[in-house]
C-alpha cells in the first residue's frame, strides 16, 4: 500500500487521455498533473530538447514525492524515458509498450498504422515495439506535423474544418493501406478520434497510447501492492505552464466534470 500521489506528465492536454482512465479505474488515487502547454509541441523540438523539458517537468512532479511517473506524452516515451530513468529513481510507466501491446491484440489484418509526432516516428521506437511482439506484423508510420498543436487549440472535433482538413491532409496515405488498426502514438490524438473515423471509416480499431499506459500504471501499481488503501482521497492538482483558463475548460469537457483550480507554474 501506497498513499503517495501518481504523476501524470504531458507536454499539454493530451495526458488528459490519461487521467481520465486513471479517474475511472483508480478513483481513490491523489493525481497530480503537468502539463507543459506554453513550451509544446514538443513534437517540433530537438531530441535534447525533450530531454531537457521533460527533465524539468518530471522534477516538478518528483517535488511531490510521487510514488510513480505516468509519462502521458508519446514523444517523451520515445525521446527521453532513458534520460529520465537515468536521473530519477521513481518508476516511470510510458505509453509505447502498453500500446504496442494493444494494437498487435487488435490486428487481424496484421497489417497496423502508426501516428504519433515526428520526433516519436523518427526514434523508430514504436515499429521495434511491434516487431518484437509480432514479426509477421505490416507496420505503416506516419508522423503528423501538427495535429497536437492544433488539438491543443481546440481544433478536434467533428464539423471543425481545420481539424478535418489536416485529418484527410494527414491521414490519406492509410486510405486502401489495408490497416485494420490504428495506434494513435501522441496522447493529443484521441480527441482527434471521432474525426479520424469519420475520414478512415469506424471499423478501423483505433488504439489510444494515453488509454494503454494508464491500464499498465494501473496493473504496475496492483501487482507490485503500490495501490493506494481504501481510505485514499482521490485528491486532483492541476498544472499547466500555459493559460490555466483553456487548460481547465479543456479539461471540463473532456473529463466530464470541472477541475478546480488549475495552476500555472514554469
Ligand atoms: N501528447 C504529446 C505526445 O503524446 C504531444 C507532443 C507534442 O507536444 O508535440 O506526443
Amino acid at each position: 500500500m501506497d498513499n503517495r500521489a501518481i504523476g501524470v506528465l504531458d507536454s499539454g492536454i493530451g495526458g488528459l487521455t490519461s487521467a481520465k482512465v486513471l479517474e475511472e479505474i483508480l478513483p481513490r488515487e491523489d493525481i497530480i498533473y503537468f502539463g507543459d502547454s506554453r513550451r509544446m509541441p514538443y513534437g517540433g523540438r530537438t531530441r535534447d530538447e525533450i530531454c531537457e523539458m521533460s527533465l524539468q517537468g518530471a522534477a516538478f512532479l518528483e517535488s511531490f514525492d510521487v510514488k510513480a511517473i505516468l509519462l502521458a506524452c508519446g514523444t517523451i516515451s520515445t525521446n527521453a524515458a532513458d534520460a529520465l530513468r537515468a536521473v530519477f529513481k521513481t518508476p516511470f510507466i510510458g505509453v509505447v509498450d502498453a500500446a504496442c501491446a494493444a494494437a498487435a491484440r487488435a490486428t487481424r489484418a496484421k497489417k497496423i498504422g502508426v501516428i504519433a509526432t515526428p520526433p516519436s516516428i523518427a526514434s523508430g521506437v514504436y515499429e521495434r515495439g511491434l516487431a518484437g511482439l509480432d514479426g509477421d506484423l505490416t507496420v505503416i508510420t506516419h508522423g503528423c506535423t501538427n495535429f497536437a498543436e492544433m488539438v491543443e487549440q481546440g481544433h478536434f472535433r467533428v464539423g471543425d474544418e481545420l481539424a478535418e482538413r489536416e485529418v484527410r491532409r494527414e491521414l490519406r496515405c492509410f486510405l486502401g493501406s489495408g490497416i485494420d488498426t490504428l495506434l494513435l502514438g501522441c496522447t493529443h490524438y484521441p480527441l482527434l478520434s471521432e474525426v479520424i473515423a469519420q475520414y478512415l471509416g469506424s471499423e478501423i480499431r483505433q488504439i489510444s497510447a494515453g488509454v494503454e499506459a494508464a491500464r499498465a500504471l494501473a496493473a504496475y501499481l496492483r501487482q507490485r501492492e503500490m495501490l493506494a488503501d481504501g481510505e485514499g482521497a482521490g485528491r486532483r492538482l492541476w498544472y499547466t505552464s500555459g493559460d490555466t483558463h483553456t487548460f481547465g475548460h479543456t479539461a471540463d469537457i473532456f473529463l466530464g466534470h470541472h477541475i478546480v483550480p488549475v495552476q500555472k507554474i514554469l
